[in-house]
């Protein structure tokens, strides 16, 4: 099956690739490598990479021509970055996705799998968090995820095309990027890592899913490969872990003791984050594979071999 990868040379894109060309796909990936890097793609033969724009109508259709399923997952990223340039964020976000999606109709794609953000929840008001929980974006970031939503699920309604949304929660893996927007995972590898104290906002027994990068590809071709159309399902390990929780299995992976430092509690952040991924299972087949400690020694050996 030829395939498009959009975003595909980013932290979670590049796993998607690597799924699908493991699995004997043709796979197109397409990025502007704003944030994502050739590096994230040195190990994956047989790619084929085009630089460019997902807002490109004309690039987008011609890689478009001829692939079965669309993977969306380019998009700028976060919630903080999308406070101080919520412009672009949405030009990105869902226009790029509205392109993406004119686009796959256009050229008769069969399939978009559009990846959304739990984000779009805000803070929960019942756990585990099921795919019916209200939707509240707290960030310009979530409120372009839950338009690019919209769109996709109204295109299956309009047009002659299938569309699956997969809301991610917290996704960690080798290939995760450490910048002043990433989250607490390559936050604490990198203080950790120079054996600094890791900083813990409020009392740390705030509590997220985490889920392996290797669960979210997995659930991407499963999405692609499924009859279902219009469906939107939450992605991630149906486990809780408490940020306290984190610290201990990191220090304890990266083989160090340090008394972490708590700063105040950050405005804007969710206190509790839990998946129900029962819909997942249930539809698309989909099992998380990789336990925390297995993820987090994965993730440390990849730091260890120089990233
Ligand atoms: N990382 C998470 O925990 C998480 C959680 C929920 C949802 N998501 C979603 O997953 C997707 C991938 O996120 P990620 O964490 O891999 O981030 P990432 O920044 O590593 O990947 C995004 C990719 O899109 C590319 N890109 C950005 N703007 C582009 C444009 N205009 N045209 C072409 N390419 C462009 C970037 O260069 C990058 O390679 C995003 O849609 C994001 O909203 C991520």
């Amino acid at each position: 099956m030829r395939c498009l990868v959009t975003g595909g040379a980013g932290f979670i894109g590049s796993h998607v690739a690597e799924a699908l060309v493991r699995r004997g796909d043709e796979v197109v990936v397409l990025d502007n490598f704003s944030t994502g890097s050739q590096d994230n793609l040195r190990d994956i033969p047989t790619l084929e990479v085009v630089k460019g724009d997902v807002r490109d109508s004309v690039l987008v259709a011609a890689l478009a021509r001829g692939t079965k399923a669309i993977f969306h997952l380019a998009a700028e990223v976060g919630n903080l970055k999308s406070l101080r340039d919520p412009g672009l964020d949405a030009s990105v976000n869902i226009l790029g996705t509205i392109n993406v999606l004119r686009c796959a109709v256009d050229c008769v794609v069969k399939k978009v799998v559009y990846s959304s953000s739990a984000a779009i929840f805000g803070e929960a008001r019942f756990l585990p968090v099921d795919e019916s929980h209200p939707t509240q974006p707290e960030s310009f970031y979530a409120v372009s995820k839950l338009a690019g939503e919209k769109y996709a699920l109204s295109f299956a309604r309009l047009f002659p095309i299938e569309t699956v949304c997969l809301r991610y929660f917290n996704v960690y893996g080798p290939r995760q990027g450490h910048s002043e927007y990433a989250s607490v995972i390559p936050i604490f590898a990198e203080r950790l890592s120079k054996g600094l104290p890791p900083v813990i906002y409020g009392d740390g027994e705030q509590t997220r899913d985490f889920v392996s990068v290797h669960d979210i590809a997995a659930a991407n071709v499963l999405a692609a490969d499924s009859s279902f159309s219009g469906e939107v399902f939450n992605i991630g390990s149906g486990v809780r872990t408490s940020v306290n929780r984190l610290n201990e299995v990191m220090q304890a992976s990266m083989c160090v003791r340090l008394a972490p430092f708590h700063a105040p509690p950050r405005a804007g952040e969710v206190r509790h984050s839990l998946a129900d991924i029962s819909k997942a299972g249930r539809m698309l087949g989909y099992a998380p594979s990789v336990s925390m400690e297995g993820g987090i020694a994965e993730l440390v050996s990849w730091l260890r071999e120089g990233s």
